[in-house]
């Protein structure tokens, strides 16, 4: 049965197994869309007003909005209601937004921002157990199941990943390995000794314990993990393609912000593997036009807004998430899905006037066998004019084929990002293992323009 650590999960798939996976871990995944709506707009209604009541500066900005919780009578009304940003999180710092009285507030997270102070989230005890219970569906959802052994290796502390899958997985009934991120020879002693089916990480955090495994003589591709539930940071379907062949096991996008409530937002489905299903009975989602904020219909690109259906200590009305994506019909479940982000609005980079997101590079890099799949772009303006260089390591396999194949490989890349992007980048290509590997989330653009 689907505990058994010893099954092969991609082959279940594709033998077309759907019923061997079970069914949904709440009924209310499959339910109707109509009996859905019913239950977001009554939910709705109440976080609007919930909020409006508790925190005087969404009062004040519906106010200034000429909108009132009570003019709310359909789904769509929502759009005459002001967003939310993560500057009105900031202006409010530390808990300004709080909708409970702190002493009911039982946990605290908190995001760095680029600038200045962390973005702090609370939550009451049924806060966490909603996130609780969203984790559990989304690991289950993923093809993990009660018996499991779980290793989290994502951070535990005022990040969200490490204590979001831990009481997910506790709440499905799993057995969680709570080992946090680095200590990345440790790991692969305990996932070798333990024998874990499930891993939970960042996606380059997969790529830096393949490599650990190697180093150790060990086949990263023979381990005992199936799964991995990965998110955090953006992964393209090249790099996902990678990561699963070098590892032998399926990787599964969970997405996720802390502002909303952390990992859990959306979860991708085994059955489908088709992007990431957003649970949407706690999680509202719109997608709007960025420069504009109009609504856009489901299928156009844009950017995703999300409102919280059922938070009691920091309720989020049409928080601007900046992540770019589209609203796709649901799949496995009734509830809509997430393309692949396309990137954040502040990620993108705009290089004498071309826009570019790191995930265009990463697609072209992940193209060429010379090269591995550990870059970083750096953007500088020497003389008035943004200059861009990509540093990547050669993969493995190259890596001892001098420095005429390194430089063959970097005027290639540098080829493709003209005729593909069409912007000329210096590429630099460097020996194997030399660019630092990232504990957490990557950070793979270091921009140096002067702002
Ligand atoms: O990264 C929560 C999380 C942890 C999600 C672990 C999934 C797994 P923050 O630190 O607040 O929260 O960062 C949120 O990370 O707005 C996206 O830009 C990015 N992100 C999260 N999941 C994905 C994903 C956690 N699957 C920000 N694909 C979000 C692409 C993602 N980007």
């Amino acid at each position: 049965m689907p505990g058994d650590a010893g099954m092969a999960w991609g082959k279940l798939l594709k033998m077309g197994c759907k019923e061997a996976l079970g069914d949904a871990y709440d009924p209310v995944e499959t339910s109707s869309r109509d009996a859905l709506a019913a239950l977001q707009l009554k939910r709705m209604q109440w976080s609007l007003a919930h909020a409006y009541r508790n925190v005087e500066p969404v009062r004040r900005k519906f106010e200034a909005a000429g909108a009132h919780p009570d003019d709310l009578k359909s789904l769509g009304d929502l759009a005459k209601f002001p967003f939310t940003t993560k500057g009105d999180l900031r202006d409010a710092y530390p808990f300004g937004l709080f909708a409970v009285p702190r002493n009911q507030i039982i946990r605290l997270h908190a995001s760095s921002g680029t600038t200045g102070k962390p973005t702090v989230v609370g939550y009451t005890r049924a806060d966490l157990d909603m996130w609780a219970n969203v984790m559990a569906r989304s690991i289950f959802a993923a093809g993990g199941r009660p018996g499991d052994l779980v290793h989290n290796s994502n951070g535990y502390g005022l990040f969200t990943g490490g204590l979001g899958f831990h009481y997910g997985a506790e709440r499905l009934g799993c057995t969680v390995i709570p080992m946090s991120g680095g200590q990345t020879e440790k790991q692969v002693q305990l996932i070798g000794d333990f024998g874990p089916k499930i891993i939970c990480c960042t996606p380059t955090y997969l790529l830096t314990l393949a490599d650990g495994f190697a180093e150790q003589g060990i086949d990263p591709a023979a381990t005992s993990l199936k799964l991995a539930l990965a998110g955090g940071e953006p992964c393209t379907r090249e790099m996902r393609a990678v990561i699963e062949s070098r590892m032998a096991l399926d990787v599964m996008e969970c997405y996720g912000l802390s502002e909303i409530i952390g990992p859990g937002v959306a979860m991708e489905c085994l059955e489908t593997r088709d992007g990431p299903t957003i649970w949407e009975d706690h999680f509202y989602p719109e997608i709007i036009d960025p420069s504009t904020g109009e609504v856009l219909p489901d299928g156009e690109f844009g950017e995703l807004v999300i409102t919280s259906l059922t938070k009691e200590a920091l309720p989020v009305v049409r928080y601007r998430t900046r992540d770019l994506t589209r609203l796709l019909p649901g799949a496995a479940r009734t509830m809509r899905r997430l393309d692949k982000l396309a990137g954040r609005s502040d990620d993108m980079l705009i290089i004498r006037g071309v826009n570019v997101f790191p995930s265009q590079i990463e697609e072209l890099i992940l193209k060429s066998p010379a090269l591995a799949p550990h870059y970083v772009i750096e953007v500088t303006r020497p003389r008035h004019m943004d200059e861009i260089e990509v540093q990547v390591e050669m993969s493995p396999e190259a890596g001892n084929s001098g420095e005429a194949a390194q430089r063959q490989a970097a005027a290639e890349l540098q080829h493709h990002i003209k005729s593909f992007i069409g912007i000329s980048a210096r590429v630099r290509v460097v020996p194997t293992a030399s660019i630092e590997r990232p504990v957490g989330k990557a950070r793979r653009v270091v921009d140096r323009r002067a702002r």
